[in-house]
């Protein structure tokens, strides 16, 4: 038994930043912004707008693709950073604005950037073992909440958006191997440690980032999970049609298409529109590739991140 994704689906606010904006709001530049990371523009969500609303477009759009109807849906899976609230879940208060409430398990993943990819090997798991049928998997993220707008070493690299992918227990091949990994003793490098106590924030409540020491660790460990997908499968980087990464920084990106000797021109690239999205940068891109038709059946897909943890992993497809 397999699961296989059946549709994706993606939302991105209304409000677009440039990097023009950001000249007006810290001391940097367009030519900066873009030579150190590759980004031109993020989407920023509006003052009343919730992880669970753009994650409610997302799956909407994920769900028509898939072609089930609503209550096929026995499993949601959140991965966000910046849920509604502290609790309940992301994922329980999507549940009820899809009108799925009481009607299936809902629950959040927390594992930064790398969210998307552990929800979907946990959605991956459930489905393969006959526990349920299909699944709602979706990476969310409003992150502009959680960043210091006078900090310009972050506020530059991150967006606000949504991704959703439907996957379905099949025997058709779809995914063939996760691999995650964490490495809690690096926390410090990259963190919100800010904390709800006794009525108040304790701490900062705003992105924390060493980016030099996090742009090392993820070059390293992005190609060496790579690998590891690969080898698990008996493949080699000409077996790869579509590697689609987490959208930090397209130097990052590029050095680890090098590493494996994969052409750019088989790399999704979203982050020059999306910027940082977390946990929704990777559903992102893979939505926005499959509508574009880049994805051709039976093709074979590389899906990996990196993230606060610091957290990494992989997955390897089928489309
Ligand atoms: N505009 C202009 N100058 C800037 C800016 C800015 N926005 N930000 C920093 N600088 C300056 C610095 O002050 C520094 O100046 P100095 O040399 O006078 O001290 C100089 O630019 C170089 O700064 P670096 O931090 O060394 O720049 P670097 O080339 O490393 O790029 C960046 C920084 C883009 C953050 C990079 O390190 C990076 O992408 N890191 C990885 C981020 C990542 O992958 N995160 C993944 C997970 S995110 C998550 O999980 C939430």
């Amino acid at each position: 038994m397999y699961s296989r994704i059946i549709g994706t689906g993606s939302h991105l606010p209304e409000k677009v930043l440039s990097n023009q904006d950001l000249e007006r709001m810290v001391d940097t530049s367009h030519e900066w912004i873009v030579t150190r990371t590759g980004i031109v523009e993020r989407h920023i969500a509006g003052e009343n707008e919730l992880a669970s609303d753009l994650a409610l477009h997302a799956s909407r759009k994920a769900i028509e693709a898939a072609g089930i109807s609503l209550n096929e849906i026995d499993l949601v899976i959140v991965a966000t950073t910046t849920s509604d609230m502290l609790f309940p879940s992301t994922a329980a208060i999507l549940q009820s604005k899809l009108g799925l409430a009481n009607h299936c398990a809902a629950f959040d993943v927390q594992a930064v950037c790398t969210g998307f990819i552990y929800a979907l090997s946990t959605a991956d798991c459930y489905l393969k073992s006959g526990r349920y049928r299909h699944a709602l998997v979706v990476g969310t993220e409003v992150l502009s909440r959680i960043i210091d707008w006078t900090d310009r070493s972050t506020c530059v690299l991150f967006g606000d958006g949504a991704g959703a992918v439907v996957l379905k227990a099949d025997s058709e091949a779809g995914i063939l191997s996760s691999h995650l990994h964490a490495d809690g003793s690096q926390n410090p490098i990259l963190a919100v440690p800010g904390r709800v106590c006794n009525g108040k924030i304790e701490g900062s409540p705003f992105v924390y980032m060493s980016g030099n020491a996090v742009f090392k660790i993820a070059v390293n460990v992005l190609e060496q999970v790579a690998e590891e997908a690969m080898h698990a499968n008996g493949m080699t980087p000409s077996d790869i049609d579509w590697l689609v990464p987490h959208q930090a920084n397209i130097r990052i990106i590029e050095a680890t298409a090098k590493k494996l000797s994969l052409d750019m021109a088989r790399v999704v690239v979203t982050v020059d529109r999306h910027g940082n999205t977390s946990a929704a940068s990777i559903p992102l891109a893979l939505d926005e590739a499959a509508r574009e038709g880049k994805f051709k059946k039976g093709d074979t897909l590389l899906l990996e991140g990196v993230g606060g943890g610091i957290t990494w992993g992989a997955i390897l497809l089928k489309w």
